[in-house]
């Protein structure tokens, strides 16, 4: 597969066309972004590390029988992935209180929820990413009721395997986020799901591994995700 033009740059990947026409790649890139933008900065093989441990994930979700949009490597950074039409909801699971969800709700960080909580928000930068209800979502023509509740569904079920997954690690999961596009007519999980996308704290001492450290200046950055990896994708220190 060849990589052409770049289309899209996000905050932390550019989406490039290729020679497939059902395909883009997908570059993870060092940069950083956080508070909507506000905040930037690079972290050294910050991409590599994302790019890995996504894709191991997307790999173990699969075996799982849930499905992405990935489709391989073409290099260490440059995911190959199916073209999709994205979902413009931000799903977020929370298994244990931490970030915007303390802010705007007496929940404590670090309180364990009873089950877990699953969370909407509508992709917009514009409107700063608002949280919606089904309701909503069908208003703004942006998924249908039964997409809304198979949407919840699949989130629990990525849910309880990246629970144990992490655990067996020597990780919690406090929270993360995932993207949703629609191919050939069935909705796939998109985007990524890395140390940028979810909280992940160590079981013992609930140090950070994530992006929280660049959030909130917690030391070094790109040291912490190479901590992930090394447990995450041992084969890539081989
Ligand atoms: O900021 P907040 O606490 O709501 O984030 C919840 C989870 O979703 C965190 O793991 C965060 O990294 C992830 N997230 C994300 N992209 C966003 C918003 C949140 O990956 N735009």
């Amino acid at each position: 597969i060849q990589k052409l033009e770049p289309i899209y740059s996000g905050k932390a990947k550019t989406i490039y066309t290729t020679n497939d026409p059902a395909k883009y790649i997908a570059e993870f890139r060092d940069s950083l972004t956080a508070f909507n933008g506000d905040k930037k900065s690079e972290a050294p093989k910050k991409g590599y590390y994302n790019a890995q441990i996504s894709r191991k994930i997307f790999e173990m979700l699969e075996e799982n029988g849930i499905k992405t949009h990935y489709q391989g490597m073409a290099s260490d950074v440059d995911m190959i992935v199916d073209i999709v039409d994205i979902v413009k909801l931000e799903v977020i699971v929370r298994n244990i209180a931490a970030g915007s969800i303390t802010k705007k709700y007496p929940m404590p960080a670090g309180k364990v929820f009873e089950k877990p909580i699953v969370v909407f928000d509508f992709k917009s930068d514009e409107y700063q990413d608002p949280m919606i209800n089904e309701d909503i979502a069908y208003a703004l023509g942006v998924a249908t009721y039964e997409e809304m509740a198979s949407l919840k569904e699949t989130a629990l079920k990525i849910n309880s395997i990246l629970v144990p997954y992490f655990d067996k690690n020597g990780y919690l999961l406090p929270d993360f986020k995932l993207e949703f596009g629609r191919v050939n007519g069935q909705i796939v999980l998109a985007d990524e799901i890395s140390c940028d996308t979810c909280r992940i704290w160590d079981k013992v001492t609930k140090e950070s591994f994530d992006k929280d450290i660049f959030r909130f200046d917690k030391g070094d950055l790109t040291k912490a995700y190479e901590t992930v990896a090394k447990k995450l994708v041992p084969e890539i220190f081989e």
